[in-house]
């Protein structure tokens, strides 16, 4: 069970390319979320790239050397040749931002400075961030030097769009650091979930009372979207069914919007047939309001009532169709946490539950962290005390893993 958040990416190296366009302005940022993750960062700049940010700040940083000669004045004490050692020493080689003319370069194999003649000797990914002007990302030649490069196998992650720094509307913006830092961490884990199919529930669902109110809980979608990231960064196939939630899941993932119990059941049992592996993650409401008011229901009387009819119960209705699939349920309770989630997993039929403390701030809903204990019908298989949401992530996967 060694996965951490990060700790995966201890030991590993990037080499990161800057190129010369105003998304340079991006890379420290980019370069402080690597370090981060204890990520050794190399940064090579190219002579444009020195026009946006400084070597000085690059090597702050990334506390290594910044590479932009060629052809050194001064040589280092080794013989080593630069663009060979850090072809050689990159588990990953990242360029943000790319420029047009740098992917140009690439695509023709081209060698004529330090950054591209180290991605031509380097046998390590490279992860493409092109940046540039609307027009001259849609224009023909740049579209076929990107397919060019992806077809040999380089990954690309594709400009946003918005407003461009030249004042023009449109695609090629280049995304945040945060989402750079994302996506090399994704292609940098061990993807010991490939080709595993997850379907991950999140967030409350909502019952609609009248156009204005509904009845929900206190779910944010945290633990899910937590979810959702590690079983993507793990390289598992992942779809979410997700009631409304303010937060968001891994770019990586299929998600599916619902709103109420009854719209949630129904897209489980939809993506059922695909996934072999269920993470009942959200708070379904277990009653609903027996009629919908399609007016807004006015005030009237001191007391009122609305009268509830109980919600379908998503696991129990699936139960039949779980074959050999492996499902994980969750249990919120304020007390009694290891009795109740011991009965709910045997009502439930489920491989696992994960009990979480609810009503403490630094646990269950809204929190970070969670406490709690994880229990198979075989007995305890994990206790947690104030744990990270993205770690515990992890540990819940770390346990399914074992029951594949
Ligand atoms: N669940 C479900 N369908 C429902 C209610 C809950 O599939 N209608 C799932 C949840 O996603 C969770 C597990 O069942 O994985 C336990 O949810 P919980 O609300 O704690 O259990 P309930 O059976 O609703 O029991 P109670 O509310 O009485 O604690």
């Amino acid at each position: 069970m060694g996965h951490t958040a990060g700790e995966d990416l201890e030991g590993k190296t990037v080499v990161y390319g800057v190129t010369g366009g105003i998304a340079a302005y991006k890379a420290p940022l980019v370069a402080r979320g690597l370090k981060a993750l204890g990520v050794d960062v190399h940064a090579v700049m190219t002579h444009a790239a020195l026009h946006f940010v400084t070597p000085l700040v690059m090597r702050t940083l990334t506390g290594n050397e910044v590479h932009v000669e060629m052809f050194p004045e001064t040589m280092g004490s080794s013989f080593e040749i630069d663009h060979i050692s850090l072809a050689d020493r990159a588990d990953l080689f990242l360029v943000a931002p790319a420029t047009a003319d740098f992917i140009a370069k690439l695509a023709c194999g081209m060698a004529d400075d330090l950054l591209s003649c180290s991605i031509l000797a380097t046998r390590a990914p490279v992860l493409v961030c092109p940046s540039m002007n609307v027009n001259m990302l849609q224009n023909r030649v740049t579209q076929e030097n990107l397919d060019r490069l992806k077809q040999r196998g380089f990954h690309v992650l594709e400009p946003t769009t918005g407003e461009l720094a030249c004042g023009w509307e449109g695609a090629g913006r280049l995304p945040e650091p945060g989402r750079i830092v994302q996506e090399v961490r994704m292609l940098m884990s061990e993807h010991d979930l490939s080709g595993i199919r997850v379907l991950i529930t999140s967030g409350p669902t909502c019952e609609d009372i009248d156009p204005v109110r509904f009845i929900t809980n206190r779910s944010t979608g945290k633990m899910g979207a937590a979810l959702v990231e590690a079983a993507c960064i793990r390289g598992a196939r992942v779809k979410v069914v997700s009631g409304p939630v303010a937060v968001d899941y891994a770019p990586w993932a299929e998600i599916t919007s619902v709103r109420s119990a009854r719209e949630m059941l129904d897209a489980v049992k939809d993506c059922l047939g695909e996934v072999d592996v269920l993470i009942m993650a959200a708070a379904v409401a277990d009653y609903t309001p027996h009629t919908y008011s399609t007016r807004k229901i006015k005030k009237g009387e001191k007391t009122a009532h609305i009268e509830l009819t109980s919600t379908p119960d998503i696991l129990a209705t699936i139960r039949p169709f779980k074959e050999s699939k492996v499902f994980v349920g969750f249990a919120a309770e304020t007390d009694n946490l290891k009795t109740y989630a011991q009965d709910k997993m045997v009502r439930k039929g489920l491989d696992m539950i994960v009990a979480n403390r609810v009503g403490d701030a630094d646990s269950g809903f809204a929190s970070d962290t969670n406490s709690g204990v994880i229990l198979s019908p075989e007995g305890v298989m994990y206790d947690f005390e104030n744990m990270g949401k993205d770690l515990l992530a992890h540990r819940i996967l770390d346990l399914v893993k074992e029951r594949l």
